[in-house]
């Protein structure tokens, strides 16, 4: 069997790294993996780090799409992976998440008969103003094989009449819903313990034996409003009197605090000598941060979760969720970008640190599931 996989933003690279890893301890002789990078991000620590440091097989073929509006990157990238689809007539396409890459894969393969697996189906925010609502949206209805890594994906998808009890064969008319469990889960056990091995992150910090915060902000709806970037970055300087912050900055934002961040508040952020603002890290870097870190606070889908599988509280800053499960159980508390709300979801995880953490991300075995059903399914 021969699959295409599209990567191009950070999150989807480090997810491919788990199916690559299930593919080469599992299936060598029977899948061969063809990895195309759009090159939606591209700086170094953006991409070629995790290359580097996962284990990724390099991209047989990388797009170099770079930054543009929504039109013209999507565009880019839907002609690319035309061609190249064209060119390897895989079995099936595999798709991550909800990016513009997500998207662009989508629309190449739908059209021309490529069958779509789609890795992280059915979640929804219900806010069609997000981009990733609609890639995600679209990438759901064009696929075959939808794998979902919560229940309540599995719910999403059967509101919008997706078939729940059908049987093969699988087609984009007849797809087949999985629950299995979250490719990162699998990714965040499996390289936790090398991490620990591995980076030296916490002392380069000086922050040994130091309760600190991890804080992330990259979301459009975040960066693109100032008044949305004043209130999150005047919470992050009100805490950071309680405590020290460290903040790895994704691209998009450290463009934006240039422009869409008042004078008095840029400059109260870099003088504040608890916050430690420093560039994008690895992936083993965080992980380590995440595991030593008091309580995350972030807009990020993967940073949310991965506060849940390392058993810390999470301040989302975002009105909804994707992941509704974290909030449910009371391990993460939506405070939007609102500075009262942060501070006060602060002072409750202070007061009542959360302690049970059920298992809803499945058993770290979620690529292995997906593999052995693409298997079925190609037969
Ligand atoms: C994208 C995804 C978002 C995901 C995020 C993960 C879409 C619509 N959005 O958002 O869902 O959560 O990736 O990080 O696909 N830039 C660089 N270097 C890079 C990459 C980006 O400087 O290597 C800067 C550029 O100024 C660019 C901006 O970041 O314009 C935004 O990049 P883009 O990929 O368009 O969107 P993200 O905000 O990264
Ligand atoms: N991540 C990383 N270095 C960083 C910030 C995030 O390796 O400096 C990882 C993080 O651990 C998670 C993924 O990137 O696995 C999340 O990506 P991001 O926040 O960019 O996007 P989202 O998940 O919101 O789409």
């Amino acid at each position: 069997m021969k699959i295409v996989t599209i990567i191009g933003a950070r999150p989807q690279i480090i997810k491919a790294a788990a199916l690559s890893r299930a593919i080469k301890t599992h299936y060598a002789n029977e899948i061969q993996e063809i990895i195309v990078h759009t090159g939606q991000h591209y700086d170094d620590n953006m991409s070629q780090v995790f290359f580097d440091e996962l284990g990724i097989p390099s991209p047989d073929y990388n797009l170099h799409v770079g930054s543009a509006s929504h039109g013209v990157q999507t565009a880019r990238m839907t002609e690319g992976i035309e061609d190249i689809l064209i060119k390897e007539q895989p079995d099936f396409i595999v798709l991550y998440g909800d990016t513009n890459s997500t998207l662009a894969g989508a629309v190449a393969a739908a059209k021309i008969h490529v069958p779509i697996v789609h890795i992280e189906a059915g979640l929804r925010s219900f806010n069609k103003s997000m981009p990733e609502e609609i890639n995600r949206i679209v990438c759901d209805h064009c696929s075959t094989l939808l794998f979902s890594p919560t229940q309540a994906g599995v719910e999403n998808l059967k509101r919008e009449g997706f078939p729940m009890d059908n049987e093969p064969p699988f087609t984009i008319d007849n797809p087949k819903v999985y629950h299995c469990g979250d490719i990162m889960y699998d990714n965040s056990l499996h390289f936790a313990e090398v991490a620990a091995t591995k980076t030296n992150i916490i002392s380069q910090l000086g922050l040994e034996n130091k309760p600190f915060v991890l804080a992330t902000v990259h979301r459009n709806a975040n960066t693109d409003e100032p008044m949305r970037l004043n209130a999150i970055f005047s919470a992050l300087i009100e805490l950071s009197k309680e405590c020290v912050i460290v903040l790895p900055l994704h691209p998009r934002t450290a463009k934006l605090l240039k422009t869409n961040l008042e004078d008095r508040t840029r400059e109260q952020l870099f003088n504040a000598s608890n916050i430690k603002i420093i560039p994008p890290v690895s992936f083993l870097e965080m992980i380590a941060l995440e595991r030593h870190a008091r309580l995350v606070l972030t807009d990020s889908g993967g940073v949310q979760k991965e506060a849940y599988f390392f058993k810390k509280p999470c301040i989302i800053l975002r009105p909804e969720t994707e992941w509704v499960e974290i909030v449910q159980t009371g391990n993460a508390i939506l405070a939007d970008a609102d500075e009262a709300r942060i501070i006060a979801a602060w002072k409750h995880f202070e007061t009542y640190p959360p302690t049970d953490f059920p298992d809803i991300f499945g058993n770290g075995q979620a690529a292995e599931f997906m593999l052995e059903q693409l298997l079925k399914a190609s037969l």
